[in-house]
């Protein structure tokens, strides 16, 4: 439906508001936490499909929207500021979009740290002029936050993601057509699928992996698992989570995925599709291989079972399993799973300090955790 937007601005659907309220709901911290910690460096955001910045029924698109988290996390952090400028980099193809985009920031006031850089181009020029500037995201060390937001499957090439996630405290959010990747699979070569699947992963193994799921409904699900493995492949990245965003009549709208090299990235992460899910006619689910299991955010034992037996006859530290919460649960630590197991008795937890109580997990005292082998 998206590809066939013709026009300058176009009318939001509720799931495009939510994404972007995400977005900046995310940014503030973003900035706020590198704002305080990154002494003298730049932070950097690269908005890739960065669109006009505006829709018919919304003030805010993306490149609003960062704008916005920018100059409120300099207020909120104030003379606690230790890190240097912020630069917002907007790139987008539509020469007409662009041109809306410019007027639009241009128009507005912001703080003398923020900088605005704007490329009338394709992502992939984009980020290769951004390369050539004196300042780029991409000398070391500069946090760097980029927003990918194509319509559709294609114009994001794996090697533009490798680099971007190839530096020091970097991370990516994309809006995945995985929806769109399985019909180009399936399309063969009336969709030129050879080229566009071997840019999006990176290389050809999305043959024997896709294959997998040629005659099944969740080829999708196949499709984010494969993208998910390639991200975490990277040698940097630890953290990768692939949200569904579904409507109230639990339809799939679209996924998100988020890399990070950093188990704080993707706790905020999560808090602000928490806060989102709390407000709004949307909730989300991980899309794992085989399941679609909706986020309860507030029900831990629907999570521990799952937990327990990824650990079962196992002795594992508490990083482990805060590394597991992160990665595949809706949980931004173990705790809550780690305190209804314990209390059925099926877990042994060995802490330093004498006086632990149960169902208290101190991460500074815990040693180990032992999963019974039975249930
Ligand atoms: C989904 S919209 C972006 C919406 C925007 N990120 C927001 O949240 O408000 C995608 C935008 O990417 C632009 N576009 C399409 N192909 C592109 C490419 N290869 N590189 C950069 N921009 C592109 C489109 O003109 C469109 O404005």
């Amino acid at each position: 439906m998206s590809a066939k937007i013709k026009s300058v601005l176009w009318k939001a659907p509720p799931h495009t508001l939510a994404k972007i309220s995400i977005l900046q709901a995310y940014l503030t911290r973003w900035f706020e936490i590198f704002g305080r910690s990154k002494s003298r460096q730049n932070l950097w955001y690269i908005d890739g499909f960065a669109g006009p910045g505006e829709y018919i029924n919304s003030p805010t698109g993306s490149p609003v929207a960062a704008i916005t988290s920018a100059s409120e996390a300099l207020q909120n952090v104030g003379s606690q500021w230790r890190a240097g400028d912020i630069h917002c980099v907007f790139i987008e193809e539509n020469e007409e979009r662009f041109a809306h985009l410019k007027n639009k920031l241009g128009a507005t006031v912001s703080p003398q740290k923020i900088h605005s850089h704007f490329f009338n181009s394709t992502f992939v020029d984009g980020l290769s002029a951004l390369r050539k500037q004196v300042h780029n995201p991409f000398l070391p060390p500069s946090p760097l936050f980029a927003f990918v937001d194509p319509f559709g499957a294609t114009g994001i090439p794996f090697f533009d993601i490798k680099d971007l996630l190839s530096r020091e405290s970097s991370e990516v959010l994309i809006n995945f057509d995985s929806d769109g990747i399985g019909r180009i699979f399936r399309a063969e070569e009336a969709a030129n699928h050879e080229e566009i699947l071997n840019e999006v992963f990176g290389d050809d193994s999305w043959r024997t992996e896709l294959a997998k799921h040629r005659v099944s409904h969740e080829l999708y699900r196949g499709v984010l698992a494969l993208y998910k493995q390639k991200l975490l492949a990277l040698p940097k990245v630890r953290y990768v989570f692939a949200f569904e965003m579904r409507s109230a009549k639990n339809t799939i709208d679209y996924h998100l995925v988020f890399a990070s090299q950093h188990p704080l990235g993707l706790e905020k992460m999560k808090e602000a599709m928490k806060t989102t899910a709390k407000n709004g006619d949307y909730c989300f689910s991980d899309a794992h291989l085989n399941q679609s299991a909706m986020f309860r955010f507030d029900e831990p034992s629907a999570y521990s079972p799952q937990l327990f037996e990824q650990f079962r006859g196992r002795t594992v530290s508490y990083p482990e399993l805060n590394d597991y919460a992160l990665n595949e649960t809706p949980f931004v630590n173990p705790k809550s799973m780690l305190k209804d197991l314990e209390g059925r008795g099926m877990i042994q937890v060995r802490s330093g300090d004498p006086k632990r109580r149960k169902n208290t997990f101190n991460e500074e005292n815990l040693i180990d955790i032992t999963f019974q082998q039975g249930s």
